[in-house]
């Protein structure tokens, strides 16, 4: 069997899994903030990336009645930390990059406001934040940047990022995320509200949540955050082997997470038949059960994309494996 992406274990994972059980440090301890200094500045280490969603808009003010835009075309996790503020969500259309269409955002507010956008880089390939960052200047948006499968990738940053360190991600905790923002006070106030919004003692001003990550998981964490580059020049490498078939095109800029094959027709069953694993992209998100209502602006690009293949990525991914998978297509 050819696996889609396996979480790939190979550097002091057990090391530092044990030293972090050894030392009776299982929930808070040095691993979180070592963690947290391995993501960058002002980096807040939480328990999934979707938690880190939910924080990210609290911190950037998102409440009851306020629209955030966001793609049809991504995993539904943005798109339920929109609802869990009490906000609505815009759907908007993908562009050939599989990313939010920039234009049809401009386009949108010309006509209609919103208070925050929450662009989604689509397995690693950075949104067009230049544009996004003037849009938002212009129409006064919060930028939240779901970064979940993009660590790693490079792009100009918005109000505040989110990553997520899921055991499918490039790199991993087992389950993880972190918050990020130049801003030091937005991540104050992350870390603030993800300890259940503990000021002193156990005086709390605000209601709060346990989204902690554990000294355990970020153990692991650690230990991946080290062989990060070593990923994405392998995954550079891979990607560069699919050459032949006709793949969503892949910016040096991005991580290379996930390739995907332009197709429109359902080859899933052709690729399991031959024992490899692949995935369709997502169904759309305004025709899932809970957003039926909501309101979606020119969605046309998306529904030519929903056949559209990840193909295997996985790191330990060799030549033949490809060979393999593109002869499927022979
Ligand atoms: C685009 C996107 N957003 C958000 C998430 C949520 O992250 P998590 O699973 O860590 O909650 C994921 C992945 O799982 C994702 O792929």
């Amino acid at each position: 069997m050819i696996s889609l992406s396996k979480p790939y274990i190979n550097g002091k994972e057990i090391e530092f899994v044990t030293d972090a059980i050894q030392s009776s440090w299982l929930s808070a301890g040095k691993y979180v903030s070592l963690f947290e200094s391995k993501i960058g500045d002002n980096a807040v280490a939480c328990n999934s990336g979707t938690s880190g969603l939910h924080i990210a808009l609290l911190c950037m003010g998102i409440g009851k009645g306020d629209k955030v835009i966001v793609p049809t075309l991504t995993f539904i996790s943005p798109v339920n930390a929109i609802r869990y503020v009490g906000a609505e969500p815009v759907f908007m259309d993908c562009d050939d990059s599989l990313n939010i269409d920039v234009n049809k955002v401009r386009e949108y507010l010309k006509d209609n406001s919103a208070q925050a956008i929450l662009p989604v880089h689509v397995f690693g390939t950075p949104c067009d934040m230049r544009s996004i960052l003037d849009i938002a200047q212009e129409f006064n948006l919060k930028v939240i940047e779901d970064a979940a499968e993009a660590v790693g990738s490079e792009c100009p940053m918005g109000n505040v990022r989110v990553y997520s360190f899921n055991a499918n991600k490039i790199i991993t905790c087992g389950g993880g995320g972190a918050i990020v923002s130049k801003d030091k006070s937005v991540t104050d106030k992350a870390r603030y509200l993800i300890n259940q919004a503990k000021s002193m003692g156990y005086t709390h001003d605000d209601i709060g949540y346990n989204y902690t990550m554990s000294n355990v998981h970020a153990a692991i964490g650690c230990a991946q955050f080290d062989l990060l580059e070593d990923r994405i020049a392998i995954k550079k490498k891979n990607f560069k082997l699919y050459a032949e078939l006709d793949m969503v095109p892949i910016p040096e800029t991005a991580n290379h997470w996930f390739y995907t094959l332009v197709t429109d027709k359902d080859l899933i069953a052709k690729f399991r038949g031959k024992g490899i694993q692949v995935r369709s992209v997502w169904p759309l998100n305004h025709l899932q059960k809970p957003y039926l209502k909501c309101e979606s602006y020119k969605i046309e690009k998306a529904y030519t994309k929903v056949n559209y293949l990840n193909l295997p990525c996985g790191i330990d991914l060799t030549e033949t494996d490809i060979q393999k998978v593109i002869g499927v297509l022979k």
